[in-house]
This record gives C-alpha cells, structure tokens and sequence, in this order.
C-alpha cells in the first residue's frame, strides 16, 4: 500500500479530465500536521499553461480529483496548495488488510535484474573500518531490493590479484616451507602483508623473487596458481567470519574477484584498439574522454593498459562491467566504494558506453559514501595511529554493549546477557553507519551508538521488545493478533499513517540506494507507537474490550513492521534486554 502512489495516481487522472497532459504531478508530505499528511502542490506551475490564478487552478483540480474514499478534508492553502487529511475509516481499511497481509501490505516493483558491488575488500590486508560501510549498506539496500522482487546478483569484487601479490606469495611460500600451516602462516593478515613489505623493501634477492612470482602467476603457472589459491582461500575465509558476525548475507560464492576477469583483459584492450576507443599514448594503451575535459579543454586520459603491457584496476572494471551488463543481464548495476573513486567510475562508464558494452536502458550507478572519522574529525584509527581492523571494532562493540547491559536492570541469566551483548553491540556499529547519509562523512562514537535514546540501534531493539512485552503481558501471540481495528484517538491516527508509510519508504530506498531513509522512518515509527502508549492505554482495566482490540491490533503492525525494517537493515530484534 503506496499512499503517495495512489495519491498521484488520483491527481494524475483529475489533470487528464482537465486536459492538461504531462504535467509534474508533485505530491509531498505535509510539513505540518494541521496541513494533513500529504500535499499536491502542481497547481502553482500549471498558472502561466493555463492562464488562471493559482488557486482557481487548485479549485479546479479539487472539483476534479477523486479523494472521497482516501480523504476526510481535502483543502487549499496558500498561493493553491491542496491539503489532504487522510480519512480514520480509509486508514481502518488499510491497516486491517496490511496485518493480515504476510508482506505487510508492499506491493512488488518490475522485476529487475541488479548486480551489486558491495564489500570487495582487498585480500592482501585484514578487512578494516573502511570496508565496514560498503559491507553494510551494501547488504542492507540488497536486501531490500530482494523484498521488493527484484533478482539481485551480489558480486564481491575482491582484490584478489595484481603485483602486490608477487610479494605476498614469494613470503607466504617461505613460510609454508618452514612447515607452517597456510592458517597460521595467515592468521594475522595485516602483520603478514607487513612482514612482506619489510622484506621486499630490505631483503636482498627477494624483491626479485616477488617479480618473478608475479610474472609466473600471469603466465598461469600452476604452482604459483595453487600457491596463490591457497593464500586466497584463507583471506577470503577471514571476511568470512566478518560477514557471518556482521549478519551479512555475503558468502563465497557471492566472491567474483579481480582475479576471475584475467583471462578476459587481453580481449578488451583488442576490442577497445579495434574499435579505436583505446589508442597508444608514450607506449600505453589509453583512452581520451574530451566529456571530462580539464578548464584548458584537455581531455581526461584513462589509461587501459601499462607500457609494459600490465593491466589495471579499470581494464578490470571495464571486462566486469561486459560480463554484468552482457551476461548477467543486468538492468541495473550498482557499486559501493568510497566517495574518492567517483572519477573512475564515471571515467569508466563513459568509456564502457561508447564500446558498447552496456546498453543504453542499463544502468551504472556508483553510489559512493563518505568516511568514518575519529573524535579529532578525521579518518578514524587505532590509538597508535593504525587501521582499525574491522574483527578488533566489532569485539570491542560487543563488550561494551555487554557492560551496559549488566548494568541495567534486567533478568537475563549471564548467558543471555551475553547473546543480548552481541546482538546490541553489532546492532548499535551498523545501525551508526547505516542512519547516517551515506555521503555525508560521520563521527564514530561509541556513546552515542550504544544510547538506549534517540535514533540508535538499542533504541528501535528496546521499542520493540516493548510491544513485545505487551503481548506477554496480556497473553497473547503478537504475530496472531486479529486485525480489529478502529481508529478515533489521533495518536491512533499519526501511528496508522506512519505504519502505512512503509511502502513508499522502501520504493525511495530501492530507487536510491539510501538505507538511512529506512532508519529514519523505524526511528519515526518507534516514536510514534511511544507517544501512542503515552495517549492511549490498552491493558489498563476499565477499557472496552473493542478499544482494547484495536489497540493491540495497531501494536501488533508496528512489531511486525520494526521486525521486517529491522531485519531488511540486517539488525536483529530481542525479545527482551
Ligand atoms: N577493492 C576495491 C577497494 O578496496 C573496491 C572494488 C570496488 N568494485 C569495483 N568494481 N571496482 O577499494
């Protein structure tokens, strides 16, 4: 049920019977609730087309729109805007049907083929705070992309290849030599790949060594392949771990590294020379984009292949796009890497467009986002000044988030306050970075996430074991509850309209890849069902019993409806903490 949607759908057909085509058909919010809940706010644009007042304009659409079922008021304001009040007997209708309702009343959109990009760490180095936000949002607009039937195709494009991995494999075989176990030798990514570069930079001979690893792994040698595969394996069980404690829904066979486009580089700089997209620049391959030009008119240059002939991140990108595009069908691919590679994707596509490998209806959507930063305001590291790895991040949030539970008062046994910890502690991580714009770069702040107040993760989870604890109290399965309900009181009403909101809140998610507006609404919804407690009490006796029904009716939506939300951003719900 898409209020919006069907608002417009009205407005649509009134301007038809007005003759007015094509027109914009604005609906909003209102910002104020004595304007209703929803504005059109079309007819001050249609004045100079149809030469009237703004306000006749309203009154003619008013004469014209069909709101009587959906509408208790309908009014204009202003210079002509039109003002809807939503009708408490429409609002019963909806919400009655959207309880019964195992989607919760939302409806499919066109089925759409979408790759996403997501995560894509580096294999070479332990995952660490940067890969945390492409992971999660990533995962959270996937997920809902799923919900609303669309056919997703999670893509890992992990760095799994190029020359650094000379090094890694040249040290890696020594220490395997040394009868190490590949696990152990790997156990700590980041003090591995430092050992690497230690040698490399010092060790006589061995740098030498590392090329010699590189070219022969190219060449496909088939030691150096096992070699390789081996280190590979281990890395990627390490994300692993990550993805299975940060309830993300990535597994291996989701991985669609760099590694896995090798075979295809050769062909694409062919295709590229041939069709005299990629021309020789200094002894590289390289291709002139006049669009993206610098203030003197010279084009951008985006070099395809080295003049040694070595391949690069973009020739990589660019046989990824072929294979999304081309064999994966995609109608819309979507990638999530930080804001500073804006300009290779959008230098990518350009170029991907004009050779033809994805279609002119097909989309390439970067959707970049902005950083984590410290308390000093900048990029966020350990004490010492090192990368936080992601795995020490999450530990730490899980014993803070247990030290707070201990705290309160609560009857959990100390297993229990354990499970709770956990799933607090990632809750509150995740939920930080995922209500926040994704552009926007934000603080990380341990208090804040972690408050039991305002739009945290242990906020929404404590609303909700709330409801919950209202049907224990009052004896009844929440998820049976029967959809009796009647709307009179107007927190009663402000809730149902908010419940109602969820459809065209997950449309704004999907076209826009923005989970913070998912947030944002739970968030909303958590408020209102609390003022609703507040205004309207449902257990106390005394209350009718039909009163009483309907109450719980519209409590059973809202847990409903915070479990799906809660469960599509990845964070789970308690029972009790
Ligand atoms: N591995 C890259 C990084 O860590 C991200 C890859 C994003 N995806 C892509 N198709 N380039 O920065």
């Amino acid at each position: 049920m898409n209020i919006s949607a069907l608002l417009v759908e009205r407005f649509t057909k009134a301007l038809q019977k007005m003759g007015v085509e094509n027109a914009p058909v604005p609906v909003a919010r209102s910002a104020r609730p004595e304007f209703g809940e929803y504005q059109f706010n079309g007819a001050m644009a249609l004045a100079k087309q149809l030469k009237q007042p703004p306000r006749n304009i309203a009154q003619s659409i008013l004469d014209n729109v069909e709101l009587g079922d959906i509408a208790q008021k309908v009014d204009i304001a202003g210079p002509g805007f039109i003002n809807i009040h939503l009708s408490d007997a429409w609002l019963n209708d909806q919400c009655k049907q959207v309880l019964v309702d195992k989607r919760l009343g939302i409806q499919a959109e066109t089925e759409q083929t979408v790759v996403v990009d997501y995560s894509s760490p580096n294999l070479a180095k332990e995952m660490h705070v940067g890969h945390l936000r492409s992971t999660i949002i990533g995962d959270a607009v996937v997920k809902t992309l799923e919900f609303l039937g669309h056919k997703v195709i999670r893509q890992n494009h992990m760095g799994d290849w190029g020359t650094q991995f000379g090094m890694l494999l040249a040290h890696f075989s020594d220490q395997l030599q040394q009868n190490a176990i590949a696990e152990t030798a790997l156990s700590d990514l980041e003090d591995f790949y430092r050992q690497a570069k230690v040698r490399f930079d010092e060790e006589e001979g061995f740098a030498d060594r590392a090329r010699e690893y590189v070219v022969k792994l190219q060449q496909g040698d088939t030691h150096c392949l096992a070699l390789w595969q081996q280190f590979i394996d281990v890395s990627i069980a390490h994300s692993e771990e990550v993805y299975e404690l940060l309830n993300v829904s990535l597994t291996r066979e989701h991985v669609m590294g760099e590694s896995a486009y090798n075979h295809d580089l050769a062909n694409v700089i062919a295709d590229l020379k041939a069709k005299g997209i990629a021309v020789e620049d200094q002894g590289a391959q390289v291709v002139f984009i006049p669009e993206l030009a610098d203030k003197e008119g010279n084009p951008a240059v985006y070099i395809v292949q080295k003049s040694g002939g070595g391949y690069l991140y973009a020739t990589t990108d660019l046989a990824a796009i072929r294979h999304r595009s081309g064999t994966l069908g995609a109608d819309r691919t979507l990638i999530f890497t930080d804001a500073r590679q804006a300009l290779h994707f959008k230098q990518t596509e350009i170029v991907a467009r004009k050779a033809g490998y994805i279609g002119q209806e097909q989309t390439y959507e970067h959707c970049p986002f902005g950083m984590m930063l410290g308390a000093d305001g900048k990029p966020f590291k350990t004490r010492t000044g090192g990368t936080v790895k992601l795995a020490d991040l999450l530990e730490e949030a899980v014993e803070r988030a247990g030290k707070l539970i201990a705290a309160r008062d609560n009857a959990l046994s100390s297993e229990e306050q354990h499970s709770v910890a956990k799933t607090v502690g990632i809750g509150a991580v995740k939920y930080a970075d995922l209500s926040k714009h994704r552009t926007t770069d934000y603080v990380f702040n341990w208090d804040s996430m972690l408050a039991f107040e305002g739009n945290t993760a242990p906020y929404l989870q404590y609303a909700f074991t709330r409801v919950e604890s209202l049907f224990r109290k009052a004896g009844i399965d929440s998820s049976e509850q029967s959809a009796k309900i009647s709307i009179e009181h107007t927190n009663e009403h402000q809730l149902a309209v908010q419940l109602l909101q969820f459809d065209e809140t997950l449309q704004i998610v999907s076209r826009d890849a923005t989970p913070h507006v998912l947030c944002t609404y739970l968030y909303e919804l958590a408020s209102a069902y609390m003022s609703f407690y507040e205004a309207c009490p449902i257990l106390k006796d005394g209350i009718d019993d039909s009163i009483k029904a309907s109450r719980l009716s519209l409590s059973a939506l809202v847990a409903k409806t915070m479990a799906q939300g809660l469960s599509l951003l990845g964070i789970e719900t308690l029972d009790r903490m």
